[in-house]
């Protein structure tokens, strides 16, 4: 740790890194009680705030917004520093984006297992805590845009543009749909009816995945692939053409989420179109990504830490190959309500998101802690594999029990009739919810794993700051 006043204010980054590990434990353990539910439903015991439905928003939420947000604002800052090569604007601005995001966290916490929720998802928090949330943006917006503003160097480096666009977006998005009517502290009714509301919901929740999943997280490749290889990004001019194309896009393609409802049919069409679309700058940014290892693929071998950030980009690959596919209408009418989505959702939960925060934590933490490296270079390649593993065990499970749902719901006889009641084929599915919970406890265990060693290397800069030298005087009145 170092004595000197800091260049940069990496303490506020050093607090969000230590939360990301934080979070991303909880989560993800929520993430496994749920998955060991859908095994064992009486694993509810009967209590409302354990029942399934008041835990799954808490995964979501905790995953989503609490273990992502924190790589995300740990992430920026950092990035955004060393880019502009410029201390971090307004620090009590900045400290207070920690403690506010902590605050909203903590809520989310209590009031999701209590049954409170506007029953919007991904947005299920009350209007109490949607105002904590809008307050904190703003500053977060304050905060690194007035970092940009101050900048050293001309040139606004292109993972700045992400960051930023997911800052502005994530504003727009939260503000319009939570617009609702209060009607007590912990409940209100949205300011939309029917297919408006489910439009402005689902225009929020595919642009959530776009801006909040996505956009911030390419911010992370663009700064931490060639800062680990060493090489500068493939293509500097594809990744301005893929950042205009990707927000172009993005904003066109929610009503995918809408097929065969009440939404007209030419905005279904309109989002399908979209969404195909999409596959060309999510695949060209993924590529330049992935590309810029050229001449250091032999880093692959040895560095497990680009192991991790490439499998991430690899990951987004294929979900954001197969997203396109589950949004053309006939793949859809199979897909809508399996464990087919729940298959994608994770291959770019897990898979993209997870991995390249992980991967950022790791190459981050020992220069903020002023280290080489981490604790122990081997549990970082253990927590590749176990992750790895972890992760292709989930989603294999949930394409074939999904799939399988899907052809099994829609079979019929001649006559007309069901072949197989819905119970035959949640039986069916069984085998498959054992085998995500296995992907979902081996995943943890790697989590646990990075939570030791990040704990070892903090240790390991506290041990070494150098005892202050005191003068013979001093030393001699203390003695
Ligand atoms: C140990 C790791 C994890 C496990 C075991 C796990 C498990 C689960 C389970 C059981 C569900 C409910 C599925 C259903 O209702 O059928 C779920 C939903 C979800 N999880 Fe995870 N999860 C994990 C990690 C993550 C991570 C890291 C993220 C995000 C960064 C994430 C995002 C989501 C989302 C967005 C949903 C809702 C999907 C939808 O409604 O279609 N999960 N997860
Ligand atoms: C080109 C990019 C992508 C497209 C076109 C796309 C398309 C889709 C489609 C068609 C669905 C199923 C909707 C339904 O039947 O209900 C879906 C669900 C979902 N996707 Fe993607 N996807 C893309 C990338 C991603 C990525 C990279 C992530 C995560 C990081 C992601 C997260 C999700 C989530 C969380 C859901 C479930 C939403 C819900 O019902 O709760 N998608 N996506």
């Amino acid at each position: 740790m170092q004595t000197q006043p800091e260049t940069y204010n990496d303490k506020i980054v050093r607090q969000f890194t230590a939360m990301t590990v934080v979070w991303g434990i909880v989560g993800m353990a929520v993430g496994v009680f749920i998955a060991a539910q859908l095994y064992w439903p009486s694993l509810n015991f009967d209590i409302p705030w354990l029942s399934y439905g008041r835990l799954r928003p808490l995964h979501t939420n905790a995953v989503i917004f609490a273990f992502g947000g924190c790589a995300l604002f740990a992430t920026s800052y950092y990035v955004v520093q060393r880019t502009c090569h410029v201390r971090l604007a307004f620090s009590k601005l900045a400290a207070f984006t920690f403690w506010g995001w902590q605050a909203v966290i903590v809520a989310a916490a209590i009031t999701l297992p209590m049954g409170l929720t506007q029953g919007k998802e991904y947005a299920e928090l009350e209007w109490p805590i949607d105002i904590l949330i809008t307050v904190v943006w703003v500053a977060y917006a304050v905060v690194f845009f007035g970092t940009i503003a101050k900048r050293r160097v001309k040139h606004i480096y292109v993972a700045n543009w992400f960051y930023g666009a997911f800052i502005i977006t994530i504003a727009l998005l939260h503000i319009v749909n939570n617009m609702a009517m209060p009607v007590g502290l912990g409940k209100s009714y949205s300011l939309y009816t029917g297919a408006v509301d489910a439009m402005a919901q689902w225009w929020y929740g595919h642009n959530a995945v776009g801006f909040f999943l996505t956009a911030g997280f390419l911010g992370m490749m663009y700064y931490f692939v060639p800062k680990q290889a060493n090489r500068p990004v493939y293509s500097y001019r594809l990744s301005i053409v893929h950042f205009w194309a990707l927000i172009a896009v993005y904003m066109w393609a929610g009503p995918h989420h809408l097929q065969y409802t009440a939404l007209p049919d030419w905005a279904q069409s309109l989002g399908m179109a979209f969404s195909l679309v999409l596959l060309a700058p999510s695949w060209g940014g993924a590529i330049n990504g992935i590309l810029t290892l050229s001449g250091a693929w032999d880093k692959l071998r040895t560095d497990p830490i680009l192991k991790f950030l490439i499998v991430a980009v690899s990951f987004y690959m294929i979900a954001t190959f197969e997203g396109p596919m589950m949004s053309i209408k006939t793949v859809n009418s199979l897909s809508h309500y399996t464990d087919w989505t729940i298959g994608h959702v994770h291959a770019g939960a897990l898979g993209w998101v997870a991995m390249i925060s992980i991967g950022a934590v790791y190459s981050m933490l020992p220069r903020l802690l002023g280290q080489k490296q981490m604790y122990s270079v081997k549990a970082i390649d253990t927590h590749f594999w176990l992750h790895t593993i972890g992760v292709v065990f989930y989603i294999a499970s949930m394409w074939i029990a999904g799939v399988m749902q899907g052809l099994m719901w829609r079979a019929t006889n001649p006559d007309g009739t069901l072949t197989y009641s819905f119970v035959e084929a949640l039986n069916a599915t069984y085998p498959y919810y054992l085998g995500r919970l296995a992907g979902g406890l081996i995943v943890l265990a790697g989590m646990l794993l990075m939570a030791w060693n990040v704990i070892r290397t903090w240790q390991l800069a506290r041990d070494l700051v150098p005892t202050p030298v005191l003068p013979p005087d001093v030393a001699s009145a203390h003695a």
